[in-house]
């Protein structure tokens, strides 16, 4: 039966990083992938068009699709919205939740090509290979209570901003069992990021963690406090294989490891439930700065399409096609702006799409 494939292009550079993505879909279409593509209105665009930033239409065909494409949300002029549920980032967050996409994967691989494009010695990140398994519907994210309100302080009354950060041990295994599954399938090395030296909700992270690796004998677990494992990451990258954590640990240590790569630009992403049905996006937001003027990567939400096709279309072959096309590009030395440097040739993000489809097409 026919795959429908929902494109949500979102706000900034969202549209023209989905567009360029959209070319390779269609290529793979045309290559034999049985999918309908169907088009809706995400975070800020939702709430120009009819003041929500997840209008119901777009979570019907959300939860009707096996697989969604996401560019970004967000920008400036949302940002004042007083009703915080109106915020276009609420739209994406609330995709995740009533999806029940719990399980992020985040991997942060080097293409040799770009080792230069990394502000860190090439040595360094040479070969690099990482995993982020972060944990999205719960942590701080979701707790509840959450909330700004006037309180009775010592001095007298004040404003208190407050959230929650709570999760429970079944929220923990379900994710715990993802990353320790992927890193069966890679390097068999776990490390689980946590703050267990300071927070109750992290001990109870690290004892299930602990508790599950029993389950795992091949797989070595090991685990990090999150202040050294940004540094870690920074120092010597190559020491992880998967990395485990929760929702704001994993959305910061993702940018992080972004950078190994060379780019915020070059790091796709994975939103998974337990129905393998998938929401798919880069890592990186609406770039307002660069919004129209066509420097953004379109790699990121490329490459993002070939893990939707391994992931819930069961497509690998066409996965593997579009990575193999990511890479002759690198080979002829096209870069946007991000990843360019001397001797490189600097591209639009439609060039660089259309010399991915090209290769793609050629392959
Ligand atoms: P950002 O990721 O949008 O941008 C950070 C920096 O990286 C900027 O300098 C930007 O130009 C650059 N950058 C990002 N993507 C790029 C690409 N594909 N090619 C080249 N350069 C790229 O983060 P921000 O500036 O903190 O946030 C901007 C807006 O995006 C905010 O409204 C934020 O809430 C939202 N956001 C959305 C998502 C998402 O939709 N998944 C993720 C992060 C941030
Ligand atoms: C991401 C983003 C989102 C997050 C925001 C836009 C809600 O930063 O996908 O990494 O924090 O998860
Ligand atoms: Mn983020």
């Amino acid at each position: 039966m026919s795959k429908k494939i929902l494109i949500l292009p979102g706000d900034g550079i969202g549209p023209e990083i989905t567009a360029e993505a959209v070319k390779i879909l269609n290529a793979c279409r045309e290559a034999g992938l049985d999918a309908e593509l169907e088009e809706g209105l995400v975070g800020g665009a939702g709430y120009d068009a009819v003041g929500h930033p997840l209008p119901e239409s777009t979570l019907e065909k959300a939860k009707a699709a096996d697989a969604i494409l996401l560019g970004a949300v967000g920008g400036p002029k949302w940002d004042t919205l007083e009703d915080l549920s109106k915020r276009p980032e609420k739209g994406l967050l609330g995709l995740r939740k009533n999806l029940n996409l719990f399980g992020n994967l985040r991997p942060a691989l080097l293409y040799p090509q770009l080792a230069e494009a990394s502000t860190l010695k090439p040595e360094v990140v040479s070969g690099l290979d990482i995993m982020i398994v972060r944990e999205l519907t719960g942590g701080i994210y979701f707790g509840q209570p959450r909330g700004i309100e006037e309180r009775d302080v010592e001095h007298g009354k004040e404003r208190v901003g407050y959230n929650t950060y709570v999760y429970s041990e079944s929220e923990i295994e379900r994710i715990g069992r993802v990353a320790f599954e992927m890193a069966q399938k890679r390097g068999k090395k776990l490390c689980s990021v946590d703050k267990a030296n300071v927070l109750e909700v992290t001990i109870l992270w690290r004892e299930v963690m602990n508790r599950l690796a029993s389950e795992y004998p091949d797989v070595e677990l090991s685990h990090m406090y999150v202040d050294n494992a940004a540094m870690q990451l920074v120092r010597a990258p190559k020491q992880f294989d998967v990395v485990v954590t929760g929702n704001m640990f994993g959305d910061i240590l993702s940018d992080a490891a972004a950078m190994l790569t060379g780019s915020i630009g070059m790091l796709p992403s994975a939103s998974l439930n337990e129905k393998q049905q998938g929401m798919y996006e880069p890592c990186h937001g609406s770039a307002p700065d660069i919004a129209g003027q066509g420097l953004a990567n379109p790699l990121a939400t490329i490459l993002s399409v070939a893990m939707m096709l391994r992931y819930s279309l069961g497509e690998s072959s066409l996965a593997e096609r579009i990575e193999r096309a990511v890479g002759k590009v690198l080979d002829q030395g096209l870069r946007t702006a991000d990843i360019a440097y001397p001797g490189t040739r600097q591209v639009s993000t439609r060039e660089m799409g259309d010399a991915v489809l090209a290769a793609f097409a050629e392959s």
